[in-house]
């Protein structure tokens, strides 16, 4: 056994044990803003890095994955406030929570979350500023220009369409204040230089040119503080002043700052000048190395249009990974869309994807493997005796394909790499229509030898992008999926041997009903249908009519009202609702209302909600149900 270094860096492979160690690789995505809930544009970043990541473990890397939010945005102040909520960190708080539970939801395997509203983050911040302060590269100096806040940064005139910003379709704000500036005019020459001489720096190519020629026009000084805002961490050497979010916002990669450099930092095409320009010119000043790679994907849209809150036409990830599992949007996401370039979002693309390649072709070959050998050899993998020239082919496809993904993921195609699995798989389909096995011939046991081998090889590959069909995989095939015993580089071996007994097969992916094409659009075919429930479950809700006791504000949430409520028997419960904008606490009580009483109940604000009240719901107001004549509190609604 070799000694273990652990100060050596990466690409050295070391030994500890069984276990390969590469060295230490840090994957990032931006940190989102939570002024709204996670839509697939998001998740298309998100799990493109975890994929990266996974694919990096497999490979024997130390890969920490870092994603987080972006707290400290005024967007997070107008949002809380449209919910008439004054607690701001109260509702970062509860975002945050959502956010961590889609990702969670979606098997995103982040091995650190950061928020900007963190300590941890905020004494980072103030620390990396001391060290640009005392370099010299800040001044205070006045600004005068537009400001759009849902770039979060002052815009040039030019680059407005019709007086608006072409993003977010907003007009900027004009601006005119005194603030502190980043010489990032200084580091002009140095990061030109940096960029031309390490090609991979920015990818893909035509963002490095775009980035290129951005520089080339001339970099001027950046505003980095706002006097007079609310929210944001204060600056250092100043205290009217606050940084400017996105100042802040870059400083969070370097939370883990044992993994940094980067290997990899995902963006979308959105927010190239602020990683490509901005970043490695306040990580020049602070004496940091700049990361390996910044890499830009494109847009996902719908009918040409990039999704985002600000056009409105978002999509709930949750929604689709309910109705087409989770890993079968995962696969749809990095298949559907060159990485690198924009693509249209479609609920029937991500139909066909899942029909035709998961359903018939991948979890074909797996299925019919699996079940030919459980049924015919007693579920032991088949002793391989004769080989003929279709079994020699094969045999060298199934060692070969590994590196041949292996060079697409190292180059970032992550699509083409999926595809070439996807034609190894219809491969695979091939061989074992061309073999028959079924016809009892003699070398059917050679055959199904070198197919359990390629689903075994399968599940490594498709492991990054498919997380729990791989596990369950594992489990059919009795193996472990410790990552270091099935790890990426054994996936060109044959390593499963005869013998082998495997467990019961089961259909890894399940085949979607065809929509019928109609006059629908394709906004209105992504919006969940209604969902039917029988009979039974309905008979299970406990519907009644309450009677309101009390009615109450709650002094941190302007929409909300705390009611208590007599359901009847004796029994009085209490019930936080969002009608304070339609109803005064005044003209509530002893009113007569519909509720739900046995859900479980959750805790609003701190305030337990035991009960739900029943509402009617338009674009302009919230009516209550009431009975039409005055019942005993607690009466039944049938
Ligand atoms: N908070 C900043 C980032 C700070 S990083 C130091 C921000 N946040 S964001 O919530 O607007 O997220 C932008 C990112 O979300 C994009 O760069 C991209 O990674 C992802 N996407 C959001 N909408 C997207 C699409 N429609 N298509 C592809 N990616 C999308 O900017």
């Amino acid at each position: 056994m070799t000694v273990v270094n652990w100060k050596s860096q990466c690409e050295k492979t070391l030994y500890w044990g069984v276990i390969e160690f590469k060295g230490k690789v840090l994957i990032t995505t931006p940190i989102y803003y939570i002024n709204d809930v996670p839509h697939i544009g998001h998740t298309y970043t998100t799990v493109a890095a975890d994929v990266l990541a996974r694919w990096h473990r497999l490979k024997g890397y130390d890969a920490l994955f870092l994603t987080g939010l972006d707290e400290n945005s005024v967007k997070t102040v107008q949002a809380a406030k449209e919910l008439g909520i004054k607690d701001i960190q109260g509702y970062a708080d509860s975002m945050a929570q959502k956010w961590k539970k889609t990702w969670k939801i979606l098997n995103i395997s982040n091995d650190d979350f950061i928020r900007t509203t963190e300590d941890r983050h905020k004494e980072n911040v103030r620390k990396f500023f001391t060290l640009v302060y005392e370099k010299g590269d800040i001044y205070k100096g006045k600004y005068e220009g537009l400001y759009c806040e849902g770039c979060e940064a002052f815009v040039a005139e030019g680059d407005l369409v019709d007086g608006k910003c072409p993003l977010h379709k907003k007009v900027p704000k004009s601006i005119k204040e005194e603030n502190y500036f980043f010489k990032l005019s200084k580091y002009q020459d140095k990061l030109l230089k940096y960029i031309e001489e390490h090609p991979d720096f920015i990818q893909p190519k035509a963002r490095r040119s775009e980035v290129i020629s951005f520089i080339k026009m001339g970099l001027k000084d950046i505003s980095i503080s706002r006097p007079n805002i609310e929210w944001g961490i204060v600056l250092p050497i100043d205290e009217k002043h606050r940084f400017w979010v996105w100042f802040d916002a870059l400083i969070n990669y370097l939370v883990n700052e044992k993994y940094w450099p980067a290997k990899i930092q995902l963006i979308a095409k959105d927010i190239l000048r602020f990683h490509a320009v901005i970043w490695p010119g306040m990580l020049l000043s602070a004496g940091y190395e700049l990361p390996q790679t910044i890499f830009a994907h494109g847009f996902l849209t719908i009918n040409g249009q990039k999704i985002s809150k600000s056009l409105g036409n978002m999509i709930d990830p949750l929604y689709l990974a309910e109705k087409y599992s989770v890993d079968a949007l995962r696969y749809f996401l990095l298949r559907e869309i060159p990485f690198g370039q924009d693509g249209d979002f479609s609920e029937e693309a991500l139909k066909a994807r899942l029909n035709n390649e998961l359903v018939a072709n991948i979890g074909n070959f797996i299925n019919r493997t699996l079940t030919f050998i459980w049924t015919r050899f007693n579920g032991e993998v088949p002793k391989a005796e004769k080989y003929d020239e279709l079994d020699k082919e094969f045999e060298q496809r199934i060692k070969a394909i590994a590196s041949e993904v292996d060079e697409e993921f190292e180059k970032l195609r992550l699509d083409r790499g999926l595809k070439k699995i996807v034609e190894f798989s219809s491969f695979c389909n091939n061989y074992f229509q061309k073999k028959q096995p079924w016809t009892k011939n003699e070398d059917a046991g050679t055959c199904l030898y070198l197919c359990a081998n390629a689903v075994r090889n399968l599940a490594i590959l498709l492991e990054p992008f498919l997380p729990s069909s791989a596990e369950n995989l594992w489990q059919q095939l009795n193996l472990k999926n410790f990552v270091y015993e099935q790890k990426w580089d054994s996936a060109s071996e044959l390593t499963l041997k005869s013998g082998h007994k495997i467990n019961r097969p089961a259909l890894l992916f399940r085949k979607i009903e065809e929509i019928k094409e109609g006059m629908q659009t394709k906004l209105e075919k992504i919006k969940p249908t209604i969902k039917r429930i029988s009979m039974e479950d309905f008979s299970k809700l406990d519907l009644r009519i309450g009677k309101i006791v009390k009615a109450e504000p709650l002094p941190k949430a302007e929409k909300l009202l705390k009611l208590t409520i007599d359901i009847g028997g004796g029994e009085i419960k209490q019930a936080v609702a969002g009608i304070a904008q339609y109803y005064k606490p005044e003209q509530l009580e002893g009113r007569q209302i519909a509720v739900i009483t046995n859900l479980e109940p959750r805790r609003i604000f701190g305030i337990e909600s035991e009960v739900m009240i029943l509402a009617a719901e338009d674009e302009k107001t919230i009516s209550f149900l009431q009975p039409d004549r005055p019942v005993k509190a607690g009466s039944k609604i049938m």
